[in-house]
């Protein structure tokens, strides 16, 4: 399995990194593209969460919207483009994103048994490990171990952080059997052709010039863009990627009848907020999540694996 060892100047830089993100880490502000907000009110929010919790348990709707967080689908899609290389034609790559694993117990299992049947080359994780946006992150290791030892695609396992992760999880889960992307990209090659990935960190709470740069200038040829939110996409698009997969919404995670969000922790973009959409020529793709946070109960928005599967289309004949 590919493991993608780090460059000597990608140790160097992620040193820089880590220190800057600890520093933006300590400050209850959410670091944004269009500048520095204050971070939500967590510990009112979890209140009314309590609250509506226990209200929930006391008619019963509780138990079924936890059988609902519990219940993943898998998704199967075929995504065609042009210039894909012909050697990556049939190339899978599964997608998970806010696995939140320690909000339910026992999630880890779950999704391993999802996952165990499904063929897949390469496996991509858009962030959110953890249930919380603080504290304590030790708790998901062995869970994360299981899953990791578990998946063993042949192109191995790519990751980025989101909003609910520290820097401190990079050099813990990457021992584990991944390799994090933090505003750098890799090439994976088959048969003399190559793809590129490129991976930032996340920019919902945790925004620097570092992730907007690590999109550019990235070399001609097939490439995929990696990140928390669909914040970048812009950016990417600008820059020519192909695909751009990302999370972070839970699709609203709770929702009216027919998905309709009621939150979804993201300012616009409302058709991003799950399932496919499009920037310019670029194909972008918000999962839904297989994970809960704030509270482990799905309603109207079932959580989500997702397979795609690149296939080599042929130019229109004119
Ligand atoms: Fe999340």
């Amino acid at each position: 399995m590919h493991n993608y060892p780090l460059q000597q100047k990608e140790k160097e830089t992620r040193i820089i990194w880590a220190s800057g993100r600890s520093t933006l880490e300590a400050f209850r502000f959410k670091y944004k593209r269009s500048g520095k907000k204050l971070r939500s009110n967590w510990a009112l929010f979890e209140k009314l969460l309590w609250i509506f919790k226990i209200l929930l348990k006391l008619t019963g709707v509780y138990k079924k919207g936890l059988a609902n967080a519990k219940n993943i689908n898998i998704k199967k899609f075929p995504l065609a483009f042009e210039n894909l290389p012909t050697a990556f034609n049939g190339f899978r790559i599964l997608h998970l994103s806010d696995l939140h694993i320690d909000a339910i117990e026992g999630f880890e299992n779950i999704l391993i048994e999802k996952i165990k049947p499904l063929d897949f080359d390469l496996c991509v994780i858009t962030g959110d490990f953890r249930r919380d946006t603080t504290g304590n992150f030790r708790q998901i290791l062995p869970a994360m171990e299981k899953i990791l030892t578990a998946i063993k695609p042949q192109f191995g396992i790519l990751g980025v952080l989101g909003n609910h992760d520290t820097y401190k999880m990079v050099d813990l889960l990457e021992p584990l059997g991944m390799r994090f992307l933090v505003n750098e990209s890799v090439r994976i090659e088959k048969e003399n052709q190559y793809i590129h990935l490129t991976g930032t960190d996340d920019t919902y709470y945790f925004y620097t010039e570092m992730a907007l740069d690590s999109m550019k200038n990235l070399s001609n040829g097939f490439s995929v863009a990696l990140s928390h939110t669909a914040e970048l996409s812009d950016i990417a698009a600008e820059n020519n990627y192909d695909l751009y997969l990302c999370g972070h919404t839970h699709g609203g995670q709770i929702c009216l009848p027919g998905g309709i969000p009621v939150i979804c922790h993201q300012k616009g973009m409302r058709e991003r907020v799950r399932g496919f959409w499009q920037h310019n020529k670029m194909m972008g793709y918000t999962s839904a999540g297989a994970g809960v946070s704030g509270i482990p109960l799905r309603f109207n928005c079932p959580p989500e694996i997702t397979l795609f599967e690149l296939i080599k289309k042929m130019p229109d004949r004119k």
